[in-house]
C-alpha cells in the first residue's frame, strides 16, 4: 500500500482524484468551507434525519452530484483529538473498503489544523482496516482493492503531515506484519518460520540477524531457555536481529519478544478450551518484529537489537517436570512448579543474554499472564518497570501511538512469593498478583540495565467473532524507540 498526502482546500475536495473519499467531520455543525457539492448532500441528510452530527454516526453517499470521487463515507468525531478521529476514520473507511476504489482519499473537516499526529492516526487507521488474512484461506474474500491512500491537508500543515503519513506507513506495515505471523496457526507458524521471517526482513531491509540453533543455545547456557523447548519435537531458535543506525559506541535499545508459538502449558496442561488460541502466544515476538521493520523503514539515529527465543511448550517423555530444578544464563537455579509458566523461563535468559550489548534500556514483551488480563481487560498492557524516567517514556509512548499501556507495581514486597527451598527462585508465586509476581521474576535477570516490561495478555489480540491479533503494541514499541534517537 502507498500513502501520500496532497495540500487541498476543504472547498475543493469535491475535484479530488480519488475512488473513495472519506470524510471526518468534527462538531456540531458542518463546516462552511466545505465544498457545496459536498456540504449540500450532507446537510440535505441532515434535515431528513439520515446523519447526526453525533460521534459515532456515519452515511454512505454513491456519486453525489458534481463529486469526482464514486463513493463518500462521512464520520462524525466527537472531537480533534487523534483518538476520536482514528475511531471515526475506521468508521467510515470500514463503508468503503469492501468495494472496488483502489485510491482511497482522507480528509478532515472542521478542525483547525492537521498535524503530523492526526495524519499518523488517520493512515494506521487505513492500514489496519485493509489487512486480510489470507495464509491458510486463500478463499478468504480477496484483499481490498485499496493500493493507494492520500490523506488531504492545507498547505501550512503540509510539512508535519507529511512526516505523519510516513510514520503511520511505517507503523502501519509493521503492524501488519505482526498481526500476520501471529494470526498463522502453530503448524505454519514455528520458530524456525520465524527465524526465516527474521531473515528476511534482515535481507529486504539490511539488517544484521543471527540465528542460534540448540546446540549454540546449549553452548551458551541457557538452560531455563532449553528446558522449556525440549518436550517439543519442534527445534528451536534464539533470533538475534540488529538495526545500526548510530556508530558503533551508541549505547542499541534492546526488545525482547516472547516466541511461544505454541502453549500448552507442557506437563502442567491446559484445559481444552481456547487452548487454540495460545497459538498468538508469540505476540510479543511479532510486534518486536514489526517494531523492527517500522524502525528499519524510519532509518533514526540509534542502535536496535531484538532478541526472541522461540519454541514450542509441549508435554512429551522428554519434557520438562513440575519440580525440576535448571540453571539460567545467569547462573541463578530456577525451581519450575509450573510448566505453564513457560514464558518467563525463555525471557529470563535473553534478559541475560541482553546483558553483553550493554544497552541504553531493554523492554521485554510478552502474553506472559491470564492474571494481567483480569487485572486490566483488553485496553491496556500491563508496563511494570523500577525506573520512573523509563516509565514516563513508555507512558508518552503509548498515549502518542493510540497504544495505551498502565504502569503497575513492582515493590521489593512481592518478591516474597518466588521463594523456593530447592533452587534460587521459584517460576510461580501464586495467583495473587500473579502478572505482578511474574514481572518480579524478570526484574531478578536485569539488575544490569534499566528495563520495562510490557503484558501484553489482554492487548495482542482478540477473541470471539473478530478472533485475531490485533499487532499490539507495534505503535507503542515504534514511538518509544523513536524517541531514544532525539
Ligand atoms: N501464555 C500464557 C498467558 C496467557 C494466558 C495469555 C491466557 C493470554 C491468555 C502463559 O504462558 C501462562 O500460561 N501463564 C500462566 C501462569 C501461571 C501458571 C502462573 C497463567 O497466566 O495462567
Ligand atoms: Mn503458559
Ligand atoms: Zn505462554
Amino acid at each position: 500500500m502507498d500513502f501520500r498526502h496532497q495540500i487541498t482546500t476543504p472547498g475543493a475536495l469535491a475535484g479530488v482524484s480519488v475512488d473513495a473519499l472519506v470524510l471526518v467531520v468534527i462538531g456540531d455543525a458542518l463546516d462552511p468551507s466545505l465544498d457545496p457539492a459536498l456540504s449540500g448532500p450532507l446537510a440535505d441528510a441532515i434535515e431528513h434525519g439520515d446523519l447526526k452530527l453525533k460521534k459515532g454516526k456515519a452515511l454512505y453517499l454513491h456519486r453525489p452530484n458534481g463529486v469526482r470521487a464514486a463513493r463518500v463515507a462521512v464520520a462524525v468525531a466527537e472531537d480533534a483529538l487523534p483518538k476520536s478521529l482514528k475511531a471515526a476514520a475506521a468508521q467510515a473507511i470500514g463503508l468503503v473498503k469492501g468495494g472496488g476504489a483502489r485510491h482511497l482519499g482522507l480528509a478532515i473537516v472542521g478542525a483547525a489544523a492537521m498535524g503530523a499526529a492526526e495524519a499518523e492516526a488517520l493512515v494506521a487507521c487505513a492500514g489496519d482496516a485493509v489487512y486480510t488474512y489470507r495464509h491458510t484461506k486463500p478463499s478468504a474474500a480477496p484483499a481490498p482493492s485499496l493500493k493507494v491512500v492520500t490523506v488531504f491537508c492545507g498547505k501550512a500543515d503540509a510539512k508535519a503531515v507529511q512526516q505523519g503519513v510516513r510514520q503511520g506507513q511505517a507503523i502501519a506495515a509493521g503492524v501488519a506484519l505482526a498481526r500476520e505471523y501471529a494470526n498463522r496457526p502453530a503448524n505454519h507458524c514455528t520458530p524456525s518460520v520465524l527465524a526465516a521471517q527474521a531473515k528476511k526482513l534482515g535481507k529486504d531491509f539490511d539488517l544484521k540477524v543471527d540465528v542460534l540453533d540448540r546446540k549454540a543455545v546449549e553452548k551458551l547456557g541457557m538452560g531455563s531457555f532449553l528446558a522449556v523447548a525440549q518436550g517439543s519435537d519442534e527445534p528451536l531458535r534464539f533470533i538475534v536481529a540488529r538495526y545500526d543506525g548510530a556508530p558503533k559506541g551508541r549505547a542499541p535499545v534492546v526488545l525482547v519478544g516472547k516466541g511461544i508459538t505454541f502453549d500448552t502449558g507442557g506437563i502442567s496442561i491446559k484445559p481444552a478450551a481456547d487452548m487454540d488460541e495460545m497459538k498468538f502466544d508469540m505476540g510479543g515476538a511479532a510486534s518486536v518484529l514489526g517494531a523492527l521493520r517500522a524502525i528499519a523503514e524510519l532509518k533514526p539515529a540509534l542502535n536496535l537489537v531484538c532478541l526472541i527465543p522461540a519454541c514450542e511448550n509441549m508435554p512429551s517423555g522428554r519434557a520438562v517436570k513440575p519440580g525440576d530444578v535448571v540453571t539460567s544464563l545467569s547462573g541463578q537455579t530456577i525451581e519450575i512448579l509450573n510448566t505453564d509458566a513457560e514464558g518467563r523461563l525463555i525471557l529470563c535468559d535473553a534478559l541475560t543474554y541482553a546483558e553483553r550489548f550493554k544497552p541504553a534500556v531493554v523492554v521485554d514483551v510478552a502474553t506472559l499472564t491470564g492474571a494481567c488480563v483480569i487485572a486490566l481487560g483488553h485496553h491496556h498492557s500491563g508496563l511494570f518497570t523500577a525506573d520512573d524516567r523509563v516509565a514516563q517514556q513508555m507512558l508518552d509512548a503509548s498515549r502518542a501511538a493510540l497504544d495505551p499501556c498502565w504502569r503497575m507495581p513492582l515493590d521489593e514486597e512481592y518478591d516474597e512469593a518466588l521463594k523456593s527451598n530447592f533452587a534460587d527462585m521459584g517460576n510461580v508465586g501464586g495467583r495473587a498478583g500473579g502478572a505482578i509476581t511474574a514481572a518480579m521474576f524478570l526484574r531478578r535477570f536485569t539488575a544490569k540495565y534499566p528495563w520495562a516490561h510490557l503484558d501484553i495478555a489482554g492487548t495482542a489480540w482478540r477473541s470471539g467473532a473478530a478472533k485475531g491479533s490485533t499487532g499490539r503494541p507495534v505503535g507503542l514499541l515504534t514511538h518509544f524507540v523513536l524517541a531514544q534517537a532525539g
